[in-house]
């Protein structure tokens, strides 16, 4: 062991060769195995890769390990002693403070050392301890909860016992607190090749690959190049079939930077040493059309012959007649407003594995999609897809953008040609540069009203940039009309969309699909409309709210269940108290000739949960073995939102069972049935439905074998299931019955798919069978000189229809507001310059004030025990209420966003002009 890097680790001394300048975060993970220790950015911008090094916290992918030499490290597998967990990490079990749990491990090992050094923590000095590992999930509010709680009264996570409606830990929570969650870069198998994909250095341009082979016998331990021609089936991939345009690698002509020209496979340490740069390829830069307005000219460049004018697709929603009703109007307002391409900046970076079994191939890594990826990468690999095994690991994040195929085909490919496992993990920027965004919008919008304030008309025009392939372009075309009327309603009404491909990377789907967008401008014009009428801006939004009975723009009528009048109702309380302190803020602050003023905003919500017009079936499967285990195969992919807590949790309301003895099968294309991507706020709804109507399936069948009525009582013991009825109990003696294919003794498996019906040339139609529904309420500070905005407090109701479990419902606002923050004042990914967590900027600790949510529960006659989905909706107020709030406190709205502090002080200046 002598000339060794000596060091302890947990409390174990280690030894280690060849380590000196190898980044301690690679020693610890690769060389040690803890895993525990996440890599999100490799430039300490993250703070997912955070270990103590004698007791104080560092970023392990600064630090060579030589520097650490004798030192004691403290990773997150050593905050557990001797199997039990920690206060600490029980608490942020109990507080719901791990969702995706892949900043987890960082925030533990910050809060470690910040409880070691200050036991009893303020707020603050929390927010300060933790200002440096970023969480993309939680919003930060239970993370703090959770390290305060901790250090206050520790309490432990044992509640795993309630039924539907109690506050349950997430029961996949342990193995995020203690490092053991295995992401997709964590498990890859020993001997794997590694994939290192070439990629476009401009936005437009076409190549030629030269000598492949006089590269690979340049360069030792490189073992082959891959490009389109060596795509097994279609070099061709698409999350909507129809408009699958996408190539796995670029042939010829690459149209956008960053995107895939060709693939090296080599041995680790070869694909670590390899510079892209070396790649032989020449290059001849072509002219990018970056904007819809570029790409829109006549003379632009084409991104697809097959679309003319670079349009992928439109989207209509028509109503009543718009011109009468504006003639109609006695107040009118008009805008423009528009929206950067957003990042979803998970803290994972895309990463797996692939392994040729036999004539089949078996891809393990992080997605939200298991059969859409199986089935496109069946189609690329020229495989049945029954050939294709999907086995998704925890998923660091996803937000919408690990629906679409990414980082699989080229770990397949690699896999099934050298007949080796093959691995791969994304750096941060080829992640950023890469992988799907929020689009970007361009919105026009009129709105008139009557002289009590009544909207009369809506008319809507939205231009959205969808980058260079489709994605989910069509989606966010068709969401967007549907959805921007916002939650009210309005006979005469007419919006239209305009999906326009650029030479951007594609942008996809992310949390609200285009809705974001639409509100910001709809709820925003709203305010300046009350402001016309003379009405408070809370009490427009009641005369004109959506109701039951009342029809959506699209015609379909709710006969139960519209809660948008519920959640701002529940908020009037708050406006008043909040208006009336923003206004004695405001006298103190002129009197004193202090620059600060106080604001109040609202924004609302409504979001169809699920597919537009579109099949979206669920299907669960639940089984009961021998022993009485009852067995949930769930493939509703868990992506931090609680999905395996909230199907548990709905099998046992169901079966009797404590959720904490059910066990799950996570999702696995060999293992579970289909549960449908996790998008669209559909799986609480959709599989939801599907996992009572199969535990309602399974009990039904146990009935019917003990020969008893449905009133009737079961509960499972070992080895046996007991009814009772009437006083009377029978036991049903598993050990005595045919086990099926599955393994199980009793089984159910059930489908459901939401009823919709198509939209017709208007737009006409029932595009979702549920609608869940949001106001919040934002107060902020604007300092006038410098045009800096602090959140004070956001209040947010949200209709969830049945609160399955309030503490995840909770986790989903507190995550969606941060997300809707960032949208709001920060966040803006500029393509070729802000690919990195450094230059692209998400909402802190420091930066999400307060939150106060507020549950209501208008139910649903759809949907499980009534329950609405709610994961997209969240963030879709946020934005427009922030800038409704900069608005009452300076008078001056912001159309482009983000608002940053310049464009925050160039629209004061332009309203105080105006005024
Ligand atoms: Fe923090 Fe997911 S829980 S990034």
């Amino acid at each position: 062991m002598s000339g060794g890097l000596s060091m302890t680790v947990n409390g174990n001394a280690v030894c280690i060769d060849d380590a000196g300048s190898s980044r301690l975060s690679v020693v610890l993970r690769d060389k040690l195995g803890f895993t525990g220790t996440k890599v999100g950015c490799d430039a300490g911008d993250c703070g997912a890769c955070t270990v103590l090094i004698d007791g104080k916290i560092a970023c392990s992918c600064l630090v060579a390990a030589g520097q650490v030499a004798g030192s004691e490290i403290t990773t997150v597998e050593g905050l557990s002693a001797n199997g039990s967990l920690s206060d600490l990490q029980n608490s942020f079990l109990a507080y719901g403070a791990a969702q995706c749990g892949i900043c987890t491990p960082g925030m533990l090992v910050n809060a470690k050392a910040l409880l070691d050094s200050n036991p009893n923590p303020s707020r603050a000095e929390v927010q300060d301890a933790l200002g440096g590992v970023l969480c993309r999930c939680t919003g930060y509010a239970k993370i703090i909860d959770a390290v305060m709680g901790a250090a206050q009264t520790p309490r432990l996570a044992t509640n795993l016992q309630g039924g539907l409606g109690d506050r349950i830990r997430h029961v996949d929570g342990p193995p995020k607190v203690t490092g053991e969650a295995v992401f997709s870069a964590d498990e890859i198998p020993d001997g794997s090749v590694w994939v290192k994909v070439i990629r476009s250095p401009y936005h437009h341009g076409s190549f030629v690959v030269g000598d492949k082979q006089a590269f690979l016998d340049a360069h030792a331990g490189l073992l082959a190049v891959f490009d389109a021609s060596d795509v097994p089936g279609r070099n061709n991939h698409g999350v909507i079939p129809p408009f699958a345009d996408q190539p796995v690698f670029a042939e010829g002509i690459a149209r956008h930077k960053g995107e895939a020209v060709a693939a090296v496979a080599g041995e680790r340490e070869a694909i670590a040493q390899l510079d892209p740069a070396d790649f032989p390829i020449e290059w001849s830069e072509l002219e990018p059309a970056l904007t819809p307005d570029a790409a829109m000219k006549n003379d632009a460049p084409t991104v697809h012959e097959s679309r003319p004018g670079n349009v992928l697709v439109r989207g209509l929603v028509r109503c009543g007649d718009v011109e009468a009703g504006m003639t109609q109007a006695v107040h009118n307002v008009s805008g423009r407003f528009s929206t950067p391409f957003i990042e979803h900046a998970y803290i994972e970076p895309e990463a797996g594995y692939a392994r040729r079994v036999g004539n089949g191939i078996e891809v393990f890594g992080c997605t939200q999609a298991a059969y859409m990826d199986r089935d496109g990468l069946a189609e690329i690999m020229n495989l049945d897809p029954d050939a294709v095994r999907v086995m998704p690991s925890a998923c660091g994040g996803g937000f919408g953008s690990k629906l679409d195929i990414s980082w699989q085909p080229y770990v397949a490919i690699a896999a099934w040609l050298l007949d080796r496992p093959a691995a791969i993990a994304f750096t941060r920027c080829e992640s950023m540069q890469s992988t799907t965004k929020r689009h970007p919008s361009q919105i026009e919008v009129a709105v008139g009203c009557d002289a009590e304030g009544r909207i009369t008309a809506m008319r809507f025009s939205g231009t959205f940039n969808t980058g260079t392939y489709a994605s989910w372009g069509p989606t966010v075309a068709n969401r967007v009309p549907v959805h921007a009327s916002g939650p009210y309603h309005i006979e005469n009404y007419c919006a239209d969309s305009l999906a326009v491909h650029t030479h951007c990377a594609p942008s996809g789907a992310f949390r609200g699909f285009g809705v974001p967008q639409s509100a910001v401008a709809q709820e925003c014009l709203f305010d300046e409309l009350a402001d016309k009428v003379g009405l408070d801006r809370l009490e427009f939004r009641l005369k004109n709210a959506l109701d039951n009975g009342l029809p959506t723009v699209t015609g379909q009528v709710f006969e139960s269940g519209v809660g948008i009048r519920p959640c701002l109702e529940v908020l009037q309380a708050h406006w008043q108290e909040a208006s009336t302190a923003a206004e004695a803020f405001n006298r103190n602050a002129a009197q004193s000739g202090a620059p600060l003023r106080r604001g109040v905003g609202v924004g609302t919500c409504w979001y169809g949960c699920g597919n537009t017009s579109l099949p979206n079936p669920s299907t669960i499967r639940i089984g009961v073995t021998k022993d009485g285990t009852v067995v949930l195969h769930q493939g509703a992919i868990d992506i931090g939102q609680g999905s395996n807590t909230v199907m548990a949790q709905i099998a046992s309301e169901v079966l009797g069972v404590p959720a904490a003895d059910i066990e799950i099968v996570g999702p696995d294309t060999a293992v579970t049935p289909d549960g449908g991507k996790t998008s669209a706020s559909r799986q609480t709804f959709v599989s939801g439905k599907a996992t009572q109507r199969s535990a309602e399936a399974l009990r039904a069948a146990i009935l019917r074998r003990a020969n008893v009525s449905e009133t009737a009582d079961i509960s499972f013991r070992h080895g046996k299931i007991a009814v009772s009825e009437a006083g009377t109990e029978t036991e049903i003696d598993l050990a005595n019955l045919p086990v099926n294919a599955h393994g199980y003794v009793q089984m159910a498996e059930e489908t459901y798919d939401p009823p919709t019906k198509p939209l017709d040339e208007n737009g006409q139609g029932i595009p979702y069978a549920v609608f869940g529904y949001g106001a919040q309420m934002v107060e902020l500070t604007v300092d006038t000189r410098l045009g800096t905005v602090k959140l004070e407090k956001i209040t947010a109701a949200h209709d969830v229809g049945r609160a399955i479990n309030p503490m995840l419902v909770e986790g989903q606002i507190e995550g969606g507001i941060a997300q809707g923050i960032g949208l709001a004042l920060m966040e803006e990914f500029i393509p070729g310059r802000t690919e990195n967590l450094h230059d692209y900027l998400i909402p802190t600790i420091g930066d999400v004030p307060p939150i106060e949510s507020i549950i209501v529960e208008v139910a649903d006659g759809e949907g499980p025990f009534g329950a609405k989905g709610l994961g997209e909706h969240v963030l879709i107020p946020t934005a427009p209420g922030i800038l409704n709030a900069i608005r009452d406190a300076t008078g001056a709205m912001v159309r482009d966003l983000p608002a940053t502090p310049d464009r925050v002080l160039k629209a004061i200046r332009e309203a105080r002009n105006d005024g």
